[in-house]
């Protein structure tokens, strides 16, 4: 079964083929950093135009890597929620077009359990029930999953997502946007230990996440309690202090993500964890949670490194399982921001 996946949600025009839910036949991603970057992040407007004008190329490239057609393909899935409304609606558009002249079921997708999907695209299966933890620039969730579809919320980000924090802190040291690489970068010549940076648990039982205090403490570290827009903008530091504020936060950040995820994981005697979204990709985060994984005995399941990030690969193969799970959508399902 071949399912051709689209992906618009952000500022990432994506299309992929995925063979039986788990085979990548070929994943392509049209990334629009550049256009963003002078801007310290994503200007809707300029990623729905930049949407429209890659979205058939890119679909056009994922088919013919794929080693097949458009003949071979039994379905077209796409995202459909959460996402820029704009963004989405390009893609959706896209995927209705393709879907009504072919004459193939429409799989709507959900962007968050795309995350976690894209576990299922590495080498292992994760065992059930799985405790999902999604760290991207908009989520920041823990889920108990019982199955690629069926995602049970536990707690989410009261204020800034992980991703969202890594941007801020970034445009705060003034790296360039994307912030979360340029951070994990600079992070690898700094001490995590430097500055004691708060952690917020928000209770002994919560599941939830706040990372808005830890963005503050870190500009009031920088630049004093009372700083202006010109004295964030004009700043500038030197490269070991950069590199030690960045590991300070990163390890903020990773303690609290991997402190929450492990606890959850106890609590509901989850046989595995996975991890997904873009902050996976961060290499404290993946080297933390598996030596933690490692020593608790844990199933640990890391969405591989080139998935963490918005693709379309892990949009058609989740579509393969709404498709046999017979919940294919209608023409008229619509884009949820
Ligand atoms: O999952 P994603 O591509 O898009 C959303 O669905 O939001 O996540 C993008 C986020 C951005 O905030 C970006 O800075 C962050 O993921 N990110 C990272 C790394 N790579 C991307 N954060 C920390 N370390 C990284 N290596
Ligand atoms: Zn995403």
């Amino acid at each position: 079964m071949r399912i051709l996946g689209i992906e618009t949600s952000c500022d990432e025009t994506a299309a992929a083929v995925v063979e039986d839910g788990v085979r990548v036949l070929s994943s392509a991603v049209s990334t629009q950093h550049e256009l963003h970057r002078r801007f310290g992040g994503v200007v809707p407007e300029i990623a729905c135009r930049a949407h429209i004008e890659h979205v058939l190329p890119v679909v056009a490239t994922a088919v013919e890597q794929s080693g097949g057609g458009l003949a071979e393909l039994d379905g077209v899935a796409v995202t459909t929620t959460p996402g820029l409304i704009g963004a989405l609606l390009i893609g959706v558009t896209a995927a209705k077009a393709l879907s009504w002249a072919l004459e193939l079921p429409l799989l709507a997708a959900n962007h968050l359990h795309e995350h976690i999907y894209a576990a299922w695209l590495a080498d292992r299966t994760p065992s059930l029930p799985a405790v999902s933890l999604v760290v991207s620039g908009g989520h920041t969730s823990l889920f108990l999953t019982e199955g690629p579809l069926e995602h049970l919320l536990l707690g989410g980000t009261v204020d800034d997502a992980a991703g969202e924090a890594f941007d801020k802190v970034a445009n705060i040291l003034r790296l360039p946007y994307p912030g979360g690489p340029a951070i994990d970068r600079a992070a690898a010549g700094g001490n995590p230990r430097a500055v004691d940076f708060p952690r917020s648990w928000l209770g002994p039982d919560s599941d939830d996440f706040s990372f808005s205090g830890l963005k503050t403490a870190v500009l009031y570290h920088c630049l004093g309690t009372n700083p202006t827009r010109e004295d964030i903008e004009s700043a500038s530091y030197g490269p070991q202090f950069v590199a030690d504020v960045a590991a300070s936060f990163q390890e903020a950040v990773v303690d609290v993500l991997a402190g929450k995820a492990m606890r959850a994981v106890e609590r509901h005697g989850a046989a595995s964890l996975i991890v997904g979204g873009g902050v996976a990709a961060n290499s404290r985060l993946r080297e933390r949670f598996e030596r933690e994984a490692a020593e608790r005995g844990v199933e640990l399941h890391l969405a591989p490194r080139a998935l963490c990030t918005d693709n379309a690969a892990m949009t058609a193969g989740l579509g393969c399982h709404l498709l046999l799970a017979g919940r294919a959508a209608s023409l008229d399902v619509e884009a949820v921001p």
